[in-house]
C-alpha cells in the first residue's frame, strides 16, 4: 500500500507544524504577525485533530495541526495520524520540536493513517503524504507500517474469505517474499503425525484443518512464534449465542498477529532462528464434531477431557507449542485471541501477557512503553493449576466457576512447553471496536511492536 510509505519527494513538501496545547504560545510566538493574525481569527486551540491550513501567496503554504494536552497524549496514541486525513494533498513534511520516540510516534501514526482496508470496496480518495521527518528510522517504521497492515487485513477479511485454505495461502505468500520453509500438515495427516487435538478441533468443518509450520534464519538465537489461527469459531457443539459469534472471524487475530511480526523480524534481517506455527482450523460445527466430554489425546502425551468445545483455542495451540517445544528455542511466543476472561479484565486496549521470565517481561515493557503499544503482565498463578485438573483426564480444557479464565488458559498452554527455558504467551483481543487515530475500526495487532522492539534484547 503505497499510502503506507513516506513520500520522497521534497520538491514541493509544505511544512505541518505540530503544536501541543501547552505550546500554543511559543509557537505563535514565532510566527510572523500575519500568521499570528491568521491562527487567532480562525481559533485554533492546538485541540486533538485540529487542522488549519496556512495561506501563502499561491494558496496553501503550509498547515498547523494539533496534538491536544498533555491528558490528550496519556489518554491516546498517533494523536499526529488524525490530522492526516483532515490535510489537503500533496506531501507535506514535518516542521516540530518532537524527538525520539514521540517524533517516531507521529511519523508511525502517519503511516498507519494510510491502512485501509479495501478489498471488498473502495471508497477512499487520494491521501496527503508525508516526507520522512530526520531522526527516524523511515524504513525501519515502513517495515513496522507494513506488518501491522498485514496483521489487520488477516483479520478484518471474513471467514468466507478467510478459511485455514486462505491462511496457509497468506502464510505461504509472506514465506515467498521471505525466503521461508514451509510444511503443512493437513486433514488426516494430522492425527498421523501426531497432531491430534489439531485435528479433532477442525474436523467438523469442510475446510480440513491443518499445521502450518514455517522457518527462516540458519544462525543465532531461536525464536519460536505459536499464533491461534481458528478462522471461524461457532464455539463447536457449545455453540456461542448470536452476538458472542459476530465477531469470531477475528480469532485467527494471534495467527495474523505473528504473521505481522514475523514480517517485521525477517524484513530487518534479524539475526534469528525463526519457526512460525500456526494451527489453522474452522470450529465448525457437524455430525464430526469434537464433543463435550470426550477425552483428547494431545502431542504431548497430556489426555485432555472437553468441558467445552468453545475453549478451542488452547487445544490447537497445545498441539503446536508441544511441537515447538521439541526444537527447545531460547524462547517460545504464543498469541491468541484466547478468552473472554482477558477482555473483561484489561479491555481492548491493553495486551495481557504471561512471562517465565521477570527479565524478558522487563524487557518488554519497557519497549512496549516507549513504541505505545501498551502490555499488561498476567501472572502464571501456580495454586490455579489444580483448576484444570478435573480427576479422569490430565487437564480440563474449561474449568467450571469462571474464575481466573485468562489465568487457567495460560497455565493450560505452559504445560506443553516443558523443554523450552523461556515462555511468553499473550492473550490478545485483536479489535478496535471503534476508530482510533491510526487504528481504524476492525483488526489490530496488538504487542507485536512491542515484541519487535523487545526482541533484540531478549534474544541477545
Ligand atoms: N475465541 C474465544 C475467546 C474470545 C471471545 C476472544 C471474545 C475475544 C473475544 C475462545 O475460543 C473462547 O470461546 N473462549 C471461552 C473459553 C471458555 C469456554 C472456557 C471464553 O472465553 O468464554
Ligand atoms: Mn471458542
Ligand atoms: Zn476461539
Amino acid at each position: 500500500m503505497p499510502t503506507l510509505a513516506f513520500s520522497t519527494d521534497g520538491s514541493a513538501a509544505r511544512p505541518l507544524f505540530l503544536v501541543k496545547k501547552e505550546g500554543l504560545a511559543d509557537w505563535l510566538a514565532a510566527q510572523d504577525e500575519a500568521t499570528r493574525d491568521w491562527v487567532g481569527a480562525a481559533g485554533f486551540r492546538a485541540g486533538v485533530g485540529e487542522v488549519l491550513p496556512l495561506p501563502g501567496k499561491d494558496g496553501v503554504s503550509g498547515a498547523v495541526g494539533g496534538l491536544g494536552s498533555r491528558k490528550d497524549r496519556a489518554r491516546g496514541r498517533f494523536l499526529a495520524a488524525g490530522l492526516r486525513g483532515k490535510l489537503p494533498e500533496g506531501v507535506w513534511r514535518l516542521a516540530c520540536d518532537l524527538e525520539g520516540d514521540e517524533l517516531a510516534e507521529a511519523a508511525l501514526g502517519w503511516l498507519l493513517a494510510g491502512y485501509r482496508f479495501d478489498r471488498f470496496v473502495s471508497n477512499a480518495g487520494p491521501l496527503a503524504m508525508l516526507l520522512a521527518p530526520e531522526g527516524v528510522d523511515a524504513v525501519m517504521l515502513e517495515r513496522i507500517a507494513c506488518g501491522e497492515a498485514l496483521a489487520r487485513d488477516l483479520i478484518n477479511t471474513p471467514a468466507s474469505h478467510m478459511g485455514p485454505d486462505e491462511l496457509e495461502a497468506a502464510a505461504r505468500d509472506l514465506a515467498g517474499t521471505h525466503g521461508m520453509a514451509v510444511e503443512v500438515t493437513t486433514g488426516a495427516a494430522l492425527p498421523k503425525r501426531n497432531l491430534p487435538m489439531i485435528h479433532a478441533v477442525g474436523r467438523a468443518s469442510s475446510r480440513e484443518p491443518r499445521l502450518i509450520d514455517m522457518s527462516w534464519g540458519d544462525s543465532g538465537p531461536s525464536l519460536a512464534l505459536v499464533g491461534k489461527g481458528v478462522c471461524f469459531d461457532t464455539g463447536g457443539l457449545n455453540i456461542k449465542p448470536g452476538a458472542s459469534m459476530q465477531l469470531m472471524k477475528k480469532d485467527m487475530g494471534g495467527a495474523a498477529n505473528v504473521l505481522g511480526l514475523a514480517h517485521m523480524l525477517m524484513d530487518s534481517g534479524a539475526k534469528i532462528r525463526l519457526r512460525v506455527l500456526i494451527p489453522a482450523v474452522e470450529n465448525s460445527i457437524s455430525g464430526e464434531a469434537f464433543r463435550p466430554g470426550d477425552i483428547l489425546d494431545s502431542r504431548k502425551g497430556l489426555t485432555v477431557e472437553i468441558n467445552n468445545t468453545d475453549a478451542e483455542g488452547r487445544l490447537v495451540l497445545a498441539d503446536a507449542l508441544a511441537l515447538a517445544d521439541e526444537d527447545r528455542p531460547d524462547l517460545i511466543v504464543s498469541m491468541a485471541t484466547l478468552t473472554g476472561a482477558a477482555r473483561v479484565a484489561v479491555g481492548p486496549d491493553l495486551a495481557p501477557f504471561y512471562a517465565t521470565d521477570d527479565n524478558d517481561a522487563a524487557v518488554l515493557e519497557a519497549a512496549a512503553k516507549a513504541v505505545r503499544d501498551p502490555v499488561w503482565r498476567f501472572p502464571f498463578w501456580e495454586p490455579y493449576e489444580r483448576m484444570i485438573e478435573p480427576g479422569i483426564a490430565d487437564l480440563d480444557n474449561a474449568p467450571k466457576g469462571g474464575f481466573a479464565g485468562s489465568i487457567t488458559a495460560a497455565l493450560f498452554l505452559r504445560r506443553f512447553v516443558t523443554d523450552t527455558p523461556r515462555y511468553m504467551h499473550f492473550d490478545i483481543f485483536g479489535w478496535m471496536r471503534e476508530s482510533a487515530p491510526g487504528r481504524p475500526k476492525g483488526g489490530a495487532g496488538q504487542g507485536i511492536r512491542a515484541l519487535y522492539r523487545a526482541l533484540p534484547e531478549m534474544l541477545e
